[in-house]
C-alpha cells in the first residue's frame, strides 16, 4: 500500500524529549523507579524511518528497541541504515496501528514513544495508539505521546482551513506546495488595518513559511489534523489504564506533573494537576504537548521533593554571553548565585561528561533551580556517566552510525547524544571516516592523502569526541 509519506519523504529527526533517559529521569522526578536505560526495551510507534529510535540503539547497544510505520518506504530506508550501521538491537517492521497489539506481547516495552502522529490520525487510530501503550507497556514504563495541542490547534486549523480552501481542485503535489507558498507569503504582510489579533496571525504564517515543505505538506495539509485538548488525551489514556505524569516541553512550559505552587495537596492530585495544566495551556494559548505517562498503578509525587535528584547524573553544554547570561538555544537566562554559576560554568566545560548529582549540589533551593533548568531543557539530567568517548584516545573509532550516514551521502548525522549535527565540511568527513578504532592518531596523520594537518588530527578528533560523535 502506498500512503502519502511514500509519496513525499518527511525528514528523518531525532527528539531528545523522547530518550528513554529522559523519561527515566521525569519518572524517578515523581518518585517512580522506571526500568534502567541500558538494558531498555523500547517501541516507537510511527516512527517514519525510525532514526530516532535507531540513534537511541546505537549508543545504547543493550537496548532492544523495535519500532514500525505504515509507510513501506520510510521503514525501508531505516531498515537499510541499521544494515548499514551493523546494529544489531533495533528493528523496523511495516505494521498498521490498529494491528500493532497482536504483534507485540502485552508488557513487552519498558519505554513506549509515538512522537508526531497521535493528532494526525482519526479517531480510531488515536485510540488505538493508546489501546497500544495500555497493551504493551511494562508495569514500570514510561510512555511518551506528543501532539498538537488546544487551544493553539484552533489558529493552526484556521491556517489550514484558508490553504485548504486556495487548494481546492489541485491534485500535483507541486502545484499544492507552490500555491501553500504564495498563499502563505500573501497573508503574512502586514496590513495598515491589523489589530493585535491579525498581526499575531500574520506572524503564525511567517512561522509556517520556515518549515520544510514536506512537513507543512504532512502535517498542516494532511487528511486528518485534530489538535487535541490535554483532559481528553488524559482521558483517553486512562481507559486504557494510563495516567498523566507530566509533560516534556522543553523551553515553553514544565513541571506540568506538579501541582502548582500555591495549590494545596489535597483530595485527588493527578486531577488536580491535570486540571492546572489545561488550565495553563488556555492561559498560554499551548501549540503542542509531549505528554507522559505510567501506569495508573502508580501514584506519582505531584509536589517537588529535592531528595529524588539523589543517584541522578547531570550535564550541560550552556554557552556564556559576554554579560554573564546564558544562551540556550533561542533563549537566555541568568544565575544569580554564584555557586551556581561556578558549577553550571564547570560542568559546561567539560561537557558531554556527566557528573553525579550528590557530587554537585545538596542544598534543596539549589535542586528547585536545577529541577526548573531541566525542564526547560537547559541542563539534562542522566542515570550514568557519558556513553560515548570524552577525547579521542589512542585509536579513536568514529559512531558507526555517522559511519553509515555518510556513507549514505548524508551531511545531517545523529549523534551519541541524541541530537542532530550537521557536517558539511569535506576535510572533517574524511579525518571523522579514518577514525575506524584499528588506526592510532599517528597513523591517521600519516595517512596519505587525507585533506587535513596532521598537527591537527588529535584536536580535531578531541573536538569531535566533546560532539558526542565517537564510541
Ligand atoms: C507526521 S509523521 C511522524 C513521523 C515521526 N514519528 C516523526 O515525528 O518525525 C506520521 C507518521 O505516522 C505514520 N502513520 C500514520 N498512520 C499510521 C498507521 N495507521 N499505522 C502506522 N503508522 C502510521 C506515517 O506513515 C508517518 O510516518
Amino acid at each position: 500500500m502506498t500512503t502519502a509519506y511514500d509519496t513525499v519523504v518527511y525528514p528523518s529527526m531525532v527528539f531528545e524529549q523522547t530518550h528513554p533517559d529522559r523519561l527515566r529521569a521525569l519518572a524517578q522526578i515523581h518518585g517512580l523507579a522506571a526500568p534502567e536505560i541500558g538494558a531498555a526495551r523500547v517501541l516507537e510507534i510511527a516512527g517514519g524511518d525510525g532514526l530516532n529510535l535507531i540513534a537511541m540503539a546505537a549508543a545504547n547497544p543493550g537496548m532492544a528497541c523495535q519500532g514500525f510505520d505504515l509507510a513501506e518506504t520510510a521503514v525501508a530506508r531505516g531498515q537499510a541504515l541499521i544494515a548499514a550501521a551493523g546494529l544489531t538491537n533495533v528493528e523496523l517492521q511495516v505494521c498498521d496501528i490498529l494491528d500493532a497489539c497482536e504483534r507485540y506481547p502485552a508488557g513487552s516495552f519498558d519505554y513506549i514513544i509515538a512522537h508526531g502522529v497521535y493528532a494526525w490520525v482519526p479517531e480510531p487510530v488515536r485510540a488505538g495508539i493508546m489501546a497500544l501503550i495500555g497493551h504493551a507497556l511494562a508495569p514500570d514504563g514510561v510512555a511518551f505521546v506528543s501532539y498538537n495541542a488546544m487551544p493553539g490547534g484552533y489558529v493552526r486549523m484556521m491556517m489550514r482551513d484558508m490553504l485548504l480552501h486556495a487548494l481546492e481542485g489541485t491534485e500535483a503535489i507541486n502545484e499544492k506546495i507552490a500555491i501553500t507558498h504564495q498563499c502563505l507569503e500573501l497573508f503574512s504582510k502586514p496590513q495598515d488595518s491589523d489589530d493585535v489579533v491579525v498581526t499575531a496571525l500574520r506572524k503564525q504564517a511567517a512561522s509556517m513559511l520556515e518549515r520544510p515543505d514536506s512537513v507543512l505538506f504532512h502535517d498542516e495539509l494532511g487528511g486528518t489534523f485534530a489538535p487535541q485538548r490535554l483532559t481528553d488525551v488524559v482521558a483517553q489514556a486512562r481507559e486504557h489504564g494510563l495516567t498523566f505524569l507530566t509533560d516534556d516541553s522543553g523551553a515553553r512550559l514544565n513541571l506540568d506533573g506538579f501541582l502548582p505552587d500555591g495549590v494545596a495537596p489535597e483530595g485527588d492530585l493527578d486531577k488536580l494537576v491535570v486540571r492546572a495544566a489545561q488550565a495553563s495551556d488556555y492561559a498560554t494559548v499551548r501549540f503542542f504537548r509531549h505528554s507522559v505517562f505510567v501506569r495508573s498503578a502508580h501514584k506519582p509525587l505531584r509536589v517537588f521533593d529535592p531528595q529524588t535528584l539523589d543517584g541522578l547524573w547531570m550535564s550541560c553544554s550552556l554557552k556564556k554571553e559576554e554579560d554573564g547570561s546564558y544562551r540556550s538555544g533561542r533563549t537566555t537566562f541568568s544565575l544569580k548565585d554564584e555557586e551556581m554559576v561556578r558549577m553550571i560554568d564547570s560542568v559546561s566545560a567539560h561537557w558531554p561528561e556527566r557528573f553525579p548529582f550528590a557530587e554537585k549540589v545538596l542544598d534543596a533551593g539549589r535542586r528547585r533551580t536545577l529541577l526548573d533548568m531541566f525542564g526547560r531543557g537547559y541542563i539534562r539530567f542522566h542515570h550514568g556517566p557519558a556513553i560515548c568517548a570524552l577525547s579521542a584516545g589512542d585509536r579513536p573509532k568514529l559512531s558507526p552510525l555517522v559511519r553509515a550516514m555518510f556513507g549514505r551521502g548524508e551531511t545531517q548525522v545523529a549523534t551519541l547524544d541524541h541530537k542532530i549535527m550537521n557536517i558539511q565540511q569535506s576535510e572533517l568527513k574524511a579525518l571523522l571516516l579514518a577514525a575506524d578504532g584499528t588506526r592510532t592518531l599517528a597513523e591517521i596523520a600519516a595517512l596519505p592523502g587525507l585533506p587535513f594537518p596532521a598537527e591537527h588530527v588529535e584536536s580535531a578528533l578531541d573536538a569531535a569526541a566533546r560532539r558526542a560523535l565517537l564510541v
